[in-house]
């Protein structure tokens, strides 16, 4: 009897430091997922660091947006629920951010990795000025940049997974 409270105890504790473990993880979690596009939710602190941009539509319709230095495109599109789908949520796993650039701003990006450039090589609709929105960070050069969604994007990320902005 003894014996078996003993190991009922000894449980109890591991299972309090277990507990405790999930919880830390759990919450450490959701910070960092919280923090995915929180930043794009904050208005420019100036005008010095404003950069303007145009979402087209699948239509063509355009989205004048207000951004700034810094705004990653994707999550910026989801602030002002332009259809741009992001199933990875920006972890380079999907081609659901593809847009296409106009050709004036297409020199003015970063080169694209070549994790980017495989996934866009199974993109539908792929043009040569075709990028992934998750990996387009304003910067004053793209001040007047549009970026134009497709006309289909594939999730092949995860089957009928659509994440909500955060
Ligand atoms: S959101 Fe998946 S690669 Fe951009």
């Amino acid at each position: 009897m003894l014996r078996s409270l003993s190991f009922f105890s000894k449980n109890t504790k591991e299972l309090g430091i277990f507990s405790q473990y999930c919880i830390q993880k759990c919450s450490l979690y959701l910070s960092s997922a919280l923090r995915h596009g929180e930043y794009e939710w904050q208005d420019p602190k100036s005008e010095d660091e404003v950069v303007n941009i145009v979402y087209v539509d699948k239509d063509g319709n355009k989205t004048k947006v207000r951004g700034k230095i810094g705004d990653n495109a994707l999550y910026l599109a989801h602030r002002y629920g332009i259809e741009m789908e992001g199933a990875c949520e920006a972890s380079l796993a999907c081609t659901t951010c593809h847009v296409y650039v106009n050709q004036d701003y297409v020199d003015k990006l970063p080169q694209s990795e070549e994790k980017e450039d495989d996934l866009l090589d199974m993109a539908p609709f792929l043009k040569e000025n075709s990028r992934l929105g998750c990996q387009i960070t304003l910067t004053k050069d793209l001040e007047g940049m549009e970026l134009k969604l497709p006309k289909a994007t594939r999730n092949f990320y995860v089957d009928g997974h659509k994440p909500t902005p955060h």
